[in-house]
């Protein structure tokens, strides 16, 4: 056990990821807003995803103050595609509580920035201990899996304490980093590379022959399954999008015009009467608590007063499309050109 933090941190000293919201092993941390700003975007995203997305926020929003006067469809269109989008509305009030009730400033301990918007316990500890050498115990799906298989542990609960008495008082950061680095790099879900693992004789599933027994998996409950239309409805090259109702699934993002999503959609949640034609193929999406068939719906109408916005189509890649949305209306646009070609 005393020798595992060790072992971990000189393995980081010499293959840490170069991330571009990390400071080197051992050098103090980049400031907090772009810690809070990194940890966000990485809560259920790969960093692969998340890279592209932190450049372009840390360039649009440098500051938490800037990030707190964004416009708020603006913020929401920036983060599309990334996904879970209570992360974004969250991110926004956060950064406005920071400015508003925090003097700009980060608070510097775990217990305290759990108190705000959107900063729950493994966000709390990931700040504290990457921005303010806190020793809290960082504890996401790598570090679990690291934690779980060293000590053959078989509950959430059990991990956790192991975790927080893994974790040194000195480069507590670092530490927590390494974890994950080591989960995502060399402890993998399958197949793990055991052989160059630096806490490999302290492993007890390697011990064990049985890395992949760990971390131990509850049962899934059944994914629902929902179908729904989307209505792509053109007037003179601008297509009506809509936005969505703050509370509830994608809230505040734009969206093509749609219907509740059940059972039995019905062209009649339609935005407005028309010659609606539904594409042959739906399009499939997967949320984390139920998967959809999109069916598209298409219409040419006349441009007429309708809630929500007539948006250029060839300016569409501006409009901040959820990806469930932007499948729709890729569908739909493939659909366009297929008709422009049989046309001519
Ligand atoms: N996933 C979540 N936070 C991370 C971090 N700081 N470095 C690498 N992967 C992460």
């Amino acid at each position: 056990m005393r020798v595992i933090a060790p072992e971990l941190l000189r393995w980081y000293d010499r293959h840490a990821r170069v991330l571009p919201w990390r400071s080197p092993p051992g050098v103090a941390a980049p400031d907090a807003y772009r810690i809070w700003l990194s940890e966000v975007m990485l809560q259920q995203t790969t960093v692969a995803a998340v890279k592209p997305y932190y450049e372009r926020f840390l360039a649009r929003w440098p500051t938490v103050e800037a990030l707190a006067a964004a416009d708020d469809t603006e913020l929401m269109a920036a983060w599309a595609g990334l996904g879970y989008y209570s992360r974004a509305r969250n991110l926004l009030a956060c950064a406005r509580a920071i400015v508003t009730e925090h003097g700009g400033r980060f608070p510097g301990s775990a217990a305290e920035l759990k108190t705000l918007p959107g900063v729950g316990d493994y966000t709390a500890a990931a700040i504290a201990a990457i921005a303010f050498d806190e020793p809290a115990a960082v504890v996401d799906g790598n570090v679990e899996r690291v934690v779980a298989r060293l000590f053959a542990l078989d509950t959430k609960a059990a991990v956790r304490v192991k975790a927080a008495e893994l974790t040194p008082a000195e480069r507590p950061g670092d530490h927590a980093q390494a974890m994950m680095d080591l989960g995502a790099t060399i402890c993998t879900p399958k197949k793990p590379a055991c052989a160059i693992c630096p806490v490999r004789s302290d492993c007890r599933a390697f011990e064990l022959g049985a890395q992949e027994a760990y971390p131990v998996k509850p049962a899934k409950a059944a994914r629902p399954h929902r179908r729904g239309y989307a209505f792509w409805a053109e007037a003179e090259e601008h297509v009506l999008l809509v936005t969505r109702p703050a509370k509830g699934l994608l809230g505040g993002m734009r969206g093509l015009p749609s219907g509740g999503w059940n059972d039995a959609p019905s062209l009649d949640e339609a935005p407005f009467a028309a010659d609606w034609r539904v594409l042959d193929a739906p399009v499939r999406h997967v949320f984390t608590h139920f998967s959809l068939d999109l069916s598209v719906a298409c219409a040419r109408v006349p441009r007429l007063n309708a809630a929500g916005e007539w948006w250029p189509i060839e300016r569409l890649g501006e409009a901040g499309l959820p990806t469930v949305f932007d499948k729709a209306a890729r569908l739909a646009l493939r659909e366009r050109m297929t008709e422009t070609c049989l046309a001519c």
